[in-house]
């Protein structure tokens, strides 16, 4: 007889709503995505260029476990004339195989079965497959009354003896909270009373709106940066998905130890992209805020079109998602989401993707040309109209 497989992979893993419902998506011809969770311009050209000469110039073999120190060096710079913010590139960086990557590095290497996670929900999925996988015990936390921003109050009352780490995601995926430098102080507070650990995943911190510049970091708190492992990376910010290359900045005593896990698992992310993320991180920052002011464009165009459907929704402050609230139409996030692709050919994310606490409602990526999302608005306005009808 075979024998079975992880059970807790098998049973307790599902794959993510996310490409569950594309995968209807790519089954209906003619649909508008607004489910897409990757910028829809090319990379900048500095940076492919500098990928494709890495290549031509040998660089192809292994870099070092925690990434060439070329581009820890540029990191280590980064954050520190972003955030004022001193990281060792010797000791405090690990490169890693994309932000994803990044996340269940710290998740393995932090967290053992009685631990307990808090993690602010809805939530990006790859925290509750990371949080199963390292078999910890996952709390989340429904902060849809607070415009999904974790309040102090939330925190400390989800805080028990077995509570070891918080999981912070601002800009946020999938609603586009953000916080500010007060309220990530009133949070290091409780974070330090309990000393407990944080993972900040700050993929989205470029892409924020309103004239703020870089969205603020917990590790820049007096008393943080020891108890705080950075998620980034150049996927959302420089338009590299494909690129797999993110990063981990935290304590040397941290570092220590994910080097191994991150070793065993995947050695390091591929040479030649690293060079490309040098590139990236120096000199596309004025690309990087030119795809920002035209993603706030974006943003004011489907926001526009949602107030005037007077539909419910939380303003995106950062990143490239809008969650709408679909609670007065009486049909979980699935049937809605099911219903606008089947019948209207638009298809968006169901809000329960991202835990059950999402599931009152969809996600809009605006991550697309503005064409697109008003030809997409036209179909919602319809489906709007229909079920509106529906109820009366
Ligand atoms: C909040 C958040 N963190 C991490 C990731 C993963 O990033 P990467 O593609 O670099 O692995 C994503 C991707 O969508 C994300 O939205």
């Amino acid at each position: 007889m075979v024998k079975a497989l992880n059970n807790n992979v098998t049973k307790n893993l599902q794959r993510t709503g996310i490409r569950r419902f594309n995968e209807l998506v790519a089954k209906v011809p003619g649909a508008i995505k607004l489910t897409v969770g990757e910028i829809d311009l090319p990379t900048p050209a500095n940076t492919k260029l500098r990928g494709i000469n890495a290549i031509t110039e040998n660089v192809t073999k292994y870099t070092p476990n925690a990434g060439d120190l070329e581009l820890r060096t540029t990191i280590s710079e980064y954050l520190a004339a972003h955030y004022h913010l001193n990281y060792s590139a010797k000791d405090e960086i690990i490169v890693t195989v994309g932000g994803s990557e990044a996340i269940d590095t710290s998740f393995r290497t932090i967290l053992e079965p009685e631990d307990e996670i808090i993690i602010p929900a809805p939530c990006f999925p790859g925290y509750l497959g990371s949080g199963i996988l390292s078999q910890s015990k996952i709390i989340l936390v429904d902060t849809s009354s607070s415009d999904f921003k974790l309040t102090p109050e939330q925190l400390e009352n989800s805080i028990t003896d077995a509570t070891k780490l918080v999981v912070l995601n601002y800009p946020n995926n999938p609603t586009g909270s953000i916080l500010t430098t007060e309220e990530l102080e009133a949070l290091a507070k409780i974070i330090i009373k309990h000393d407990l650990y944080v993972l900040t995943d700050e993929m989205y911190a470029t892409l924020v709106y309103d004239g703020i510049d870089i969205a603020p970091s917990i590790a820049a708190i007096d008393g943080m940066k020891e108890r705080t492992i950075i998620v980034n990376g150049v996927s959302k910010s420089s338009s590299m998905t494909g690129w797999r290359v993110g990063y981990i900045a935290t304590s040397a005593a941290i570092v220590e130890q994910a080097l191994k896990v991150h070793q065993y698992a995947v050695a390091s992310p591929a040479s030649m992209a690293q060079k490309a993320a040098i590139t990236a991180l120096t000199t596309d920052f004025p690309e990087t805020q030119k795809m920002a002011a035209l993603f706030e464009h974006r943003r004011d165009v489907l926001v526009s079109y949602l107030s005037k459907l007077d539909l419910k929704f939380n303003r995106p402050v950062g990143a490239f998602y809008c969650f709408l609230d679909i609670s007065e139409f009486g049909m979980d996030s699935w049937s809605f989401a099911e219903k606008m692709l089947y019948d209207y050919k638009l298809a968006v994310v169901p809000g329960n993707s991202f835990s059950e606490y999402g599931d009152n409602y969809v996600r809009l990526s605006f991550a697309v040309d503005e064409k697109i999302i008003v030809e997409a608005m036209k179909r919602l306005t319809a489906g709007v109209t229909e079920l509106r009808k529906r109820n009366v």
